[in-house]
């Protein structure tokens, strides 16, 4: 039993990275077999060079996130572009055009004082939100976060061109943020949540067991080498990963401790970044504060092992086939955009967890509506779905958030 993600790495490369499999193996006791571990030559070989520097000053290691830091905001594009398509970037979405109203109406209906965006892009959202509520002589503070420089400036620019400068609290990135505590905070993540990497984590016990390993990346003469991430090296990022705790830093424990990875070397896609961004945030804003989380549906894992979803690329959205070729991706490195759909039921549980007490959910486009009282043609057949977390009635300093395992939906057998 294989589920099809599994196969294709399979069939393309086993790896050779000896010395650092057999070290763990050692440590643990465990070995029996090599992990699937892809060696790929990365095309840019300038982006090769700038990779391979970032590992020297991270350990000689990457985690997936960290790879992911470097790559994905050249592949936004302002190395990667023609001129023309400069103006816009590769991850943009046409959001703006079915939320600005639907949150401006909102806004003033909840009477919110505040509107802070995580992922704001361009800023095309907030600028027609704040022309809308605007015209309707609605004042609003903003705040919006986003991690790429260049989208930063576009969102300030855009926002002074258009007057709104006295509007904007701050845009900076989340580790900048500084929340007025004063009013309730309307948080919108459109289409950005699911933009936040996942780590790769797997198993190096031979009848499978709690995640206990996770799997990073060397860059070395212009090769992508995945490596198993050695303790002490996982303890150099301040992060560790021990009896199903995943620590970082001296910020958050992340309990994995009920999972069972079914086999050796599976992987899990773990989303440690979404976790912690969702507690930050609810740690950050006031009590009664609301999330609303905008973005493409996404199942629960298949197969047997607990894969929460391995990346999509935007070109594999738009095409037909579903997951993209890690090996493709890596090899490409920097030319290609990719995000990591959420898994709805580890998303629920992990906003009642952090002190919300009502989370519902609806398709992206019938919610849209039917906050601005428009009627959704019937049936419409929707791929986003929009999520809102309600009665934010604890943010007390949580540390330990204890992360169920999904279900896993369907079993493929060949
Ligand atoms: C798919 S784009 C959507 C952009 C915009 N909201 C739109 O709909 O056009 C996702 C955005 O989230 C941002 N993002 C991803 N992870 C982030 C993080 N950890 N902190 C801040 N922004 C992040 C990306 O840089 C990107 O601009």
């Amino acid at each position: 039993m294989y589920n099809n993600y599994d196969r294709k790495i399979r069939s393309h490369y086993t790896m050779d990275n000896k010395d650092n499999t057999a070290e763990l193996a050692v440590e643990n006791n465990t070995y029996t077999r090599e992990p699937n571990l892809i060696t790929v030559p990365i095309e840019n070989t300038d982006l090769a060079k700038v990779l391979e520097l970032e590992c020297a000053a991270k350990g000689e290691i990457l985690t997936f996130p960290e790879y992911a830091s470097v790559v994905i905001p050249i592949a936004y594009g302002f190395q990667g572009l023609s001129n023309d398509e400069r103006t816009s970037f590769r991850g943009k979405t046409d959001i703006h055009t079915r939320w600005s109203t639907a949150l401006a109406q909102y806004c003033i209906d909840k009477n919110y004082q505040q509107l802070l965006e995580f992922g704001c892009g361009d800023g095309s959202l907030v600028e027609n939100t704040l022309s809308i509520l605007s015209s309707k002589k609605y004042k609003i503070k903003y705040t919006g976060i986003e991690s790429i420089l260049p989208l930063r400036q576009q969102t300030e620019t855009r926002l002074k061109k258009a007057g709104f400068e006295a509007d904007v609290n701050q845009i900076t990135t989340l580790d900048n943020l500084k929340v007025d505590t004063t009013s309730p905070v309307l948080v919108v993540f459109p289409f950005s949540l699911d933009s936040v990497t996942p780590s790769i984590l797997t198993t190096s016990k031979i009848y499978g067991g709690m995640p206990d390993t996770e799997i990073g990346i060397t860059v070395k003469n212009g090769y992508l080498i995945e490596q198993l991430i050695l303790p002490n090296q996982l303890k150099f990022k301040n992060r560790g990963l021990e009896n199903g705790i995943y620590t970082v830093g001296d910020k958050w424990e992340l309990d994995l401790s009920s999972w069972d990875v079914s086999h050796q070397w599976d992987r899990v896609y773990f989303p440690s970044g979404m976790i912690e961004t969702l507690a930050t945030l609810s740690q950050l804003v006031p009590l009664n504060s609301e999330f609303i989380i905008i973005d493409e549906k996404a199942f629960n894992p298949t197969g047997r092992s607990r894969v929460i979803l391995p990346p999509r690329t935007i070109n594999t959205f738009i095409g037909t086939s579903i997951d993209c070729d890690l090996v493709d991706l890596y090899q490409q490195s920097g030319n290609t955009v990719f995000y990591h759909p959420l898994c709805n039921e580890l998303l629920h549980q992990n906003l009642f967890d952090i002190g919300f007490s009502k989370v519902s959910y609806n398709g992206e486009i019938s919610a849209a509506n039917n906050l601005t009282f428009h009627h959704s043609e019937k049936n419409i057949n929707e791929t986003c779905l929009a999520t809102f977390a309600q009665n934010l009635i604890k943010n007390q300093k949580l540390r330990r958030i204890s992360i169920q395992p999904p279900k896993i939906d369907s079993i493929i057998i060949d």
